[in-house]
Formats: C-alpha cells, sequence, structure tokens
C-alpha cells in the first residue's frame, strides 16, 4: 500500500467512523483544534490509560494532576517567556506563513537551534510561489490570558505549554506528603497548548494537545543509567501495545539541537509517512533536563528545593524526562493498525473481491471491545441478543448491531477495530449458544453463554 495515501485514509476513516472531528466544524472550523468523537474518546482514554497503568507499575512513580493556569513566574523561570518562540517568516507576494526552520530543513539544510543563533534566510524564496521572505520575527507560542476581571499586563497569565513544570513546582510537596525516597517519579496526563505558527498534518501538530509527562527525580551520579532505563522502558511500551518495530526509531539530538533546558535527548521518532514511505517525526522525547528546572525555581521562587543524600548533605535532584503527546500516540496507533486486505477476505458474497480495512489496534487499545450482532432484529432472537448484551455490557465497551447483513457487519467492526463479534443465531435459540469471531484470525468459536464472561476475562486479560 502507498504510504502517503494511508495517511489520508487514516485521516478520512477517523472523520466518517466518529474518532476525529475538525473542532467547530458548522463554523468552517478553527485551525488545529480537533474533537474526539464517540469511538476517538474511548481510544484517547485507553491510551491514557495504558501509560498510566505502565506508570502506576512501577513502584517508585506517583500521580499527580496540577492545574492549567500557574503562577506567571513559573513561565519566566523556566525559560518559555524568554525563549519559546519560533522563527517565523511571511511570503511577501502570496502571504503564505512559514517557520523558517522548517524551510531550511526541506532543503536538507540543518538550522542552528541553539538560543539567540541566526537563521540565515538569503538564498531561500517561498516554497508556494517563489516570492520573497520577510525577515524573520520571533513568536512566542505561549496563549495568554488575564486573571482577574482587570485585562491588564499585571493579570496576564500562560496557558501551559507543557504539563512538566506543574510537577516541578510540585516536587517537594509531593515527596514529602508521600514520604518518598530518592529516586522516584511524577507522572501526569494533562492539557497544554501552543499556539504554533504553522500547524497541520491532522493531529500531529495541534494548538491545543494532550500530554502524558513522567518526570523522574535522581541524584545526577545515577542520571545517565536513569536516562537509558527510561528509554528502554518506553520502547517496550510501545512494543507491548502492537507497535510494528520497523515504524520507531531512536534518534539522539545532536548538541546544537538541544532545548534550552536539556543535556541530552533522545526523540522517538514514528514513521507517520506523511510524504512516502519514510517519513520519521517526533512522536516523544526522553530528556536528560540536568538540575535546570529546579535551579531556576529555586532562584525564581526564592524557597529551597534540595534534598538530603546519603551523607546528609544538599543536592538538587537531577531530572529525567518521558514525554507523549497523547494526540500524537493516538495518530501512531492508528496509522500503525490500519491495514487493506486488497480482495477482502470475508466468504460473504457481498463482500468477496472488495479492498476491507481492518483496524488492528491492540485489544487493550480497541475502542469497542465487543460487538453482539443478532441475525435478525426480531423477538425472540433480539432477546436472547439483549440477554448476552446485558451480561457483558458491564464490564467492556459493547456496540450492538442489528442493522445490515452479518458479512457488512463484520465489516463494520473491523473497520473500528473490534476485536470480536458474537453472532447470536437461531440456534442459539435451542442451545444456548454463540459464534464468537476473531477480527484477526477470523476464526469462529462456538461457545456457550454461560462461558462468555471468563472467556472474554482471560481474552481481556492484560
Ligand atoms: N516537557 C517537554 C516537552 O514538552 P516537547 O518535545 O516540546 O517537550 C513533548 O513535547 C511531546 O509533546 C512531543 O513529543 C509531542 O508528542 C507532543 N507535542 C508537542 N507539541 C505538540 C503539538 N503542537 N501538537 C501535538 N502534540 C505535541
Amino acid at each position: 500500500m502507498q504510504q502517503e495515501r494511508k495517511f489520508d485514509k487514516v485521516v478520512s476513516l477517523a472523520k466518517t467512523r466518529g474518532f476525529v472531528f475538525p473542532s467547530s466544524e458548522i463554523y468552517g472550523g478553527l485551525g488545529s483544534i480537533y474533537d474526539y468523537g464517540p469511538l476517538g474518546v474511548e481510544l484517547k482514554n485507553n491510551i491514557k490509560k495504558a501509560w498510566w497503568d505502565f506508570m502506576n507499575a512501577r513502584r517508585d512513580v506517583v500521580g499527580l494532576d496540577s492545574g492549567i493556569l500557574m503562577h506567571p513566574k513559573i513561565w519566566e523561570a523556566s525559560g518559555h517567556v524568554q525563549g519559546f518562540n519560533d522563527p517565523l517568516v511571511d511570503c511577501k507576494k502570496c502571504k503564505s506563513r512559514f517557520r523558517a526552520d522548517h524551510l531550511l530543513e526541506n532543503l536538507g539544510i540543518k538550522p542552528d537551534f541553539r538560543p539567540g543563533a541566526k537563521i540565515d534566510l538569503a538564498d531561500v524564496r517561498c516554497p508556494e510561489c517563489g516570492g520573497e521572505l520577510t525577515d524573520i520575527r520571533q513568536f512566542n507560542l505561549m496563549f495568554k490570558t488575564f486573571i482577574g476581571p482587570l485585562e491588564e499586563e499585571a493579570n496576564q497569565i500562560y496557558l501551559r505549554p507543557e504539563t512538566a513544570q506543574g510537577i516541578y513546582v510540585n516536587f517537594l510537596n509531593v515527596k514529602e506528603s508521600m514520604r518518598l525516597k530518592m529516586p522516584f517519579g511524577i507522572a501526569q496526563i494533562g492539557k497544554a497548548f501552543r499556539n504554533e505558527i504553522t500547524p497541520g498534518n491532522f493531529i500531529f501538530r495541534m494548538r491545543e494537545f494532550e500530554q502524558m509527562e513522567m518526570q523522574y527525580f535522581v541524584e545526577e551520579k545515577e542520571a545517565k543509567k536513569v536516562f537509558k532505563n527510561w528509554q528502554e522502558l518506553r520502547r517496550e511500551w510501545y512494543l507491548s501495545l502492537g507497535i510494528d518495530p520497523k515504524n520507531l526509531k531512536f534518534r539522539e539530538h545532536a548538541k546544537d539541537e538541544l532545548a534550552h533546558y536539556a543535556q541530552a535527548a533522545i526523540d522517538i521518532e514514528y514513521n507517520f509517512a506523511f510524504s512516502g514511505d519514510d517519513s520519521f517525526k517526533e512522536l516523544e522525547g526522553v530528556h536528560h533536563r540536568g538540575t535546570w528546572d529546579l535551579s531556576q525555581h529555586q532562584k525564581f521562587s526564592g524557597q529551597k528545593l534540595t534534598v538530603k543524600d546519603e551523607e546528609n548533605k544538599d543536592y538538587l535532584p537531577t531530572v529525567i524526562e518521558t514525554s507523549i503527546g497523547a494526540d500524537r500516540a493516538f495518530l501512531a496507533f492508528l496509522m500503525d493498525a490500519y491495514t487493506e486486505i486488497d480482495g477482502g477476505r470475508s466468504t460473504t458474497t457481498e463482500s468477496i473481491k472488495e479492498k476491507e480495512v481492518v483496524l488492528k489496534l491492540h485489544p487493550k487499545l480497541a475502542p469497542i471491545k465487543i460487538a453482539i450482532l443478532p441475525l435478525s432484529k426480531k423477538e425472540p432472537l433480539a432477546d436472547k441478543a439483549k440477554e448476552v448484551y446485558e451480561l457483558l455490557v458491564k464490564n467492556y465497551r459493547i456496540q450492538y448491531d442489528e442493522t445490515g447483513s452479518i458479512g457488512k457487519r463484520y465489516r463494520r467492526q473491523d473497520e473500528i477495530g473490534t476485536p470480536y463479534c458474537v453472532t447470536v443465531d437461531f440456534d442459539t435459540l435451542e442451545n444456548n449458544q454463540v459464534t464468537v469471531r476473531d477480527r484477526d484470525t477470523m476464526q469462529q468459536e462456538h461457545l456457550d453463554i454461560a462461558e462468555l464472561k471468563n472467556y472474554f476475562q482471560k481474552k481481556f486479560d492484560f
């Protein structure tokens, strides 16, 4: 399958099958903001839960849910007020707007990312119309708002551009209230906002998005080992949820590419296939942030944020961060799961020779776990099917589908990634047995209704 087309197909499926809608669509949409539909919210919640469970499974990681709005000094301390800028250029002729660093990257030129470095655009023209470009302007990505009734500078605050800072400023609260020994980590999932200049590629770059971040606090002498260890743990997480290892790459940042806070950084890249087969882009970052954040907050707040080492000496912990966008993860899991089978695989006559779409999502992530398909809408079969529905609905997200031929119904469920379909037919009335069909193998098993709960408990025991 042509990868470029695959991305477009996934975007289209996401809209038509109720995963993702453009925000405010009846008003013409709002740039790079998206809404998650009934299946999207299930998939996204499942991804967040898988991440949360993975973090929780480690005895040394605890959770936090800090506010989106925080004291504005936090963003001065973190360096975001001064340095969270993108270099912006406009075309003088067609008025298109670009990020200067992206223009250079597209031409195969590596821009200098260091703060204050000059980006040379002397020979670059507008990629849309060939027009001349303006000088670069630095544009701060933080959304501003006001706290309280007066819209004046003294009351200006920001929507957080990353969730991490909420963790740093709560570091001692968490440590002391939970009586935690070093080293330990704090995990958080929450919204972040960035006024991106050139958003796009569907939910890859959004202005409102969700992050799943974990900050691990450790003594400097252990930091390198911990940094390596978290890279491996994160790789295992993706593989455990069925991501094809061929589509993952770990890329180390060059020194001149590092963010202002980072001593070392690894991008976990995924082959999003925006343009062609080989289009790896950042999905997650694993960062060695040194003592940058805690020392800055110590300086700006005037509060001591040190802990004691074995010899009772004060030290500032080093931070190792893992940071992944929930929306980017959503896109990666969708892309990885999307499969087309040419010529079809169903045996029902109407689907033979047609292309079939199967979303091979890991069952843990699948938005609908089980579909109940009665062969007839009428009683007494409908009653029997509802009995099966009631039996399972307390534990699983179920879809009850009674319209169309059974072949079409299987295909509808395959397209949204439902791992199991339970068919209730006329024999069920006689023998209390149903047919359970597996999405990936298409194998069918006949099971007593009384066995179903146990059967699915085993299937969904991760
Ligand atoms: N706390 C570190 C941090 O925020 P980052 O590389 O700027 O680092 C981390 O962002 C992750 O957040 C990215 O790898 C990506 O998955 C996600 N992310 C960042 N900007 C995003 C955007 N505009 N839209 C969607 N996801 C985004």
